[in-house]
């Protein structure tokens, strides 16, 4: 066997030890004589499955008992549908652009009712995170929306916006699980898991109740209503069962690690290491307001596409796969999402450094 260093902005790399543990209980779930995949939702395991995920998660992000944990399917986008459907009761919402997650939000959202951007980093490639201490938040608009982790683009909010009272609601797929929050902060977090915690086909919102009511926009399918997944504890209908699953033992591999605080350390620790790389690099340059730096997304330039080109195709050959910016940016992008070990960016950066030197 062997695994290369593995760096997808997703989906992206899971830890070791849950993928053997599945791998194990893959034809016998503890003595049930048949794998998660095959088993009934409303089975007495699969209760238990889905009950110490919530319950694991809930520790772990020390969630309030107000807020609602839904395990749901129809990615992050479909969300970008869900939040105006159940949350604009008055047709208004600001939205702050920081990249093509919140655009593509923004103008779903625009479907339902009025879009104010209030912000926006676009004028500088989204390679920035704007002020957002005294924004003109909208007196009836219903929510403030933020893409708290861009992907694309490698940066990240490390302060909330003001929202002036209003509720926020933020996109973490991207962050998920990768430092603590204060989840009392927010009306709505929600994220795909493919990147931070599980494989694609599962997204959980978090919201706080006061959010979940029958008094939904005109027309909304059942499917996309919150409270029908609150009421049914994420059963409405059969879930991505053995995503959940998944899911679940990434939890407890996270408090097995110590938990959030823990692993913003290791984060820190590994995003340190590439960017100070990128600082002092004569070839390759970080593409981003140094204030502004995800932890979890570093996209970097050579300033020259067919170097650039090299370089990932000579990465892929040294075990180092998926280093490709995104298809609207180019250049290099390195996801080093929790699971990505200390030992994976220390081979991207004498990788790196061995590059320059062959090349400049
Ligand atoms: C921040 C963010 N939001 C939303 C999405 C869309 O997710 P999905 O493919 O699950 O709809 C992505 C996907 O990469 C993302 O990075």
């Amino acid at each position: 066997m062997s695994r290369v260093y593995n760096f997808s902005a997703g989906p992206a790399v899971l830890p070791e030890e849950v993928l053997k543990s599945a791998a194990e209980e893959m034809l016998d779930y503890k003595g049930t004589g048949m794998s998660v995949m095959e088993m009934s939702h409303r089975s007495k395991a699969f209760e238990e499955i889905i009950t110490s995920a919530e319950a694991d998660l809930r520790e772990l992000m020390n969630i309030p008992d107000n807020y609602k944990v839904l395990f749901l399917q129809g990615g992050a986008s479909q969300q970008f549908a869900m939040i105006p459907m159940n949350l604009m009761k008055n047709k208004v919402a600001d939205y702050i652009v920081t990249g093509q997650w919140a655009k593509k939000a923004a103008s779903e959202a625009a479907k339902y009712g009025k879009v104010n951007k209030i912000a926006s980093s676009e004028d500088k490639t989204f390679s920035y995170i704007p002020d957002c201490s005294d924004l003109p938040v909208s007196e009836d608009a219903d929510y403030v929306y933020i893409c708290e982790n861009n992907t694309i683009y490698g940066t990240k909010f490390k302060e909330l916006p003001n929202t002036k009272g209003k509720t926020l609601v933020a996109d973490v797929s991207s962050c998920f699980l990768s430092e603590p929050v204060d989840v009392s902060k927010y009306g709505v977090i929600y994220g795909g898991v493919q990147k931070n915690i599980g494989p694609a086909g599962v997204v959980i919102v978090i919201i706080r109740e006061d959010l979940i009511t029958e008094d939904v926009l005109p027309g909304t399918p059942t499917m996309l209503t919150y409270k029908t997944h609150a009421d049914a504890k994420s059963l409405y209908n059969t879930p991505p069962a053995y995503g959940i699953y998944i899911c679940g033992k990434v939890f407890k591999w996270l408090k097995s690690m110590g938990g959030l605080e823990t692993m913003k350390a290791r984060n820190e620790k590994k995003a340190a290491l590439l960017y100070d790389f990128l600082d002092q690099s004569k070839m390759f340059k970080g593409t981003v307001e140094p204030k502004d730096r995800s932890l979890m997304n570093v996209p970097f330039v050579t300033g020259n596409a067919e170097l650039d080109a090299k370089f990932v195709k000579e990465a892929k050959a040294a075990g180092l796969e998926n280093l490709k910016g995104h298809r609207s940016v180019g250049g290099m992008r390195a996801s080093i999402y929790n699971a990505m070990p200390y030992e994976g960016v220390e081979a991207l950066v004498a990788f790196m450094n061995k590059f320059e030197e062959e090349n400049l």
